[in-house]
């Protein structure tokens, strides 16, 4: 695929899909980073002469025009971010897009409306990219963490016009390669979150990748009960444990070494501060819960990350959200953030909960580079191809 460096923007109207799919409460966003980090892409578009049209989505309206989900709320923190005026335009189509472009001074950005307000969008319609396309001249995609969905504004209108990646598509499919496509070995993965179900693809597609994956969170317990042992109360996916023996056979095919806790933390309540205990994990008690990974289980991982040169991470080692039970996920996610600040560790991570597990350390200014991507990089890091990304050839 084509980058901003090859494209001519000279006076050129460029539709710049970008993910601003960001959290607002009472009408603030919450976590800018989505927008923050598109900002390279729009400057250098503006810098080279070319008028950034920004293409979005918002929520999941169904193609329906939901009020609530209006892009043009997030007007002053784009504004902010960019350093410029932002023109907010109705439809993303049609003729109100068409005069706010018309009417577009030096140095302004136009933002349209939702794209999921239009049915058209989800089903990757033919005609609404072909409208979409008659607003640019140049498509630019700039969103990776939306790229594995084959939608119009992400598909089909890539193959309508002269199309490239924008900075912050290239920066994430760089460092993904780098992590996973030809790592420096050894090569570690860390995998938490609740659910081995919602990660078979995932795990299955890291085992031959990978010479060491650490499991962690509630999907760990899985692969506890299938080795025989009581977990307790804790969640389990009791009918997926074959699945769980399955990829551990798979595992030990490929030559990648899985780590389970040796030692977890257990409670009897789910609940900030509950009394808890730190036992190894063939003596959990038949009444108990496991909220985390324990203290000599991520000793192990730190020899781990000692002696890997990559690290991929996905999802928390335990009950992140209360504590105590984030402590071996900032415990691990720190230490990976000190590798990598030493220079001694490539780090990436992504997806869902990860980024904010991350932030809650302090960790996520300090590894290689933390994804903006939630799906896509589960996507992506199932070796899937994502359509967004297809499509610019
Ligand atoms: C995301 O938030 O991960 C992307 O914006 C994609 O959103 P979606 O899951 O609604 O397609």
């Amino acid at each position: 695929w084509k980058t901003l460096d090859d494209m001519d923007l000279a006076g050129k109207r460029v539709l710049t899909r970008v993910d601003i799919n960001v959290p607002v409460e009472d009408g603030r966003v919450t976590d800018a980073t989505r927008i923050e980090r598109v900002v390279p892409t729009i400057k250098d578009i503006l810098s080279k002469g070319g008028k950034p049209i920004l293409l979005a989505h918002f929520g999941r309206p169904k193609g329906e025009r939901v009020p609530e989900m209006s892009l043009q709320p997030l007007i002053p923190a784009l504004e902010e971010a960019f350093g410029t005026r932002v023109v907010f335009a109705a439809d993303c189509r049609g003729p109100s897009a068409q005069s706010a472009i018309e009417a577009m001074g030096d140095g302004e950005v136009v933002l349209l409306e939702n794209t999921r307000f239009h049915p058209g969008e989800e089903k990757n319609d033919d005609a609404l990219a072909s409208e979409m396309a008659e607003l640019g001249d140049i498509y630019c995609n700039d969103a990776f963490s939306a790229a594995h969905r084959a939608h119009a504004s992400t598909e089909a209108l890539a193959r309508k016009l002269p199309s490239c990646a924008g900075r912050l598509m290239e920066a994430e499919l760089s460092a993904l390669e780098k992590a996973l496509g030809e790592p420096k070995r050894p090569a570690v993965a860390v995998v938490g979150g609740a659910k081995v179900s919602t990660k078979l693809d995932l795990l299955s597609n890291l085992v031959t990748r990978v010479d060491t994956l650490v499991i962690g969170g509630g999907m760990a317990n899985t692969f506890l009960a299938a080795q025989g042992l009581d977990v307790g109360k804790s969640l389990c996916e009791h009918d997926m444990t074959g699945t769980a023996s399955e990829i551990a056979e798979k595992a030990a095919e490929a030559g990648c070494e899985i780590l389970l806790p040796r030692d977890v933390v257990v409670a009897h309540r789910f609940e900030a501060g509950a009394p808890h205990q730190i036992v190894k994990t063939e003596d959990v008690p038949s009444d108990a819960m496991i909220l985390d990974t324990g203290p000599d289980s991520v000793a192990h991982i730190k020899e781990v990350l000692d002696r890997s040169e990559t690290l991929i991470w996905n999802g928390p080692l335990g009950a992140f959200e209360i504590k105590p039970f984030d402590e071996a996920t900032n415990a691990a996610a720190g230490y990976a953030a000190e590798l990598t600040k030493a220079g001694k560790l490539i780090s990436v991570a992504g997806g869902g909960d990860t980024v904010a597990a991350l932030n809650k350390a302090d960790a996520s200014d300090h590894f290689t580079y933390v994804s903006t991507a939630g799906g896509a990089f589960l996507e992506w890091m199932e070796g899937k191809d994502l359509p967004g990304v297809a499509a610019l050839g």
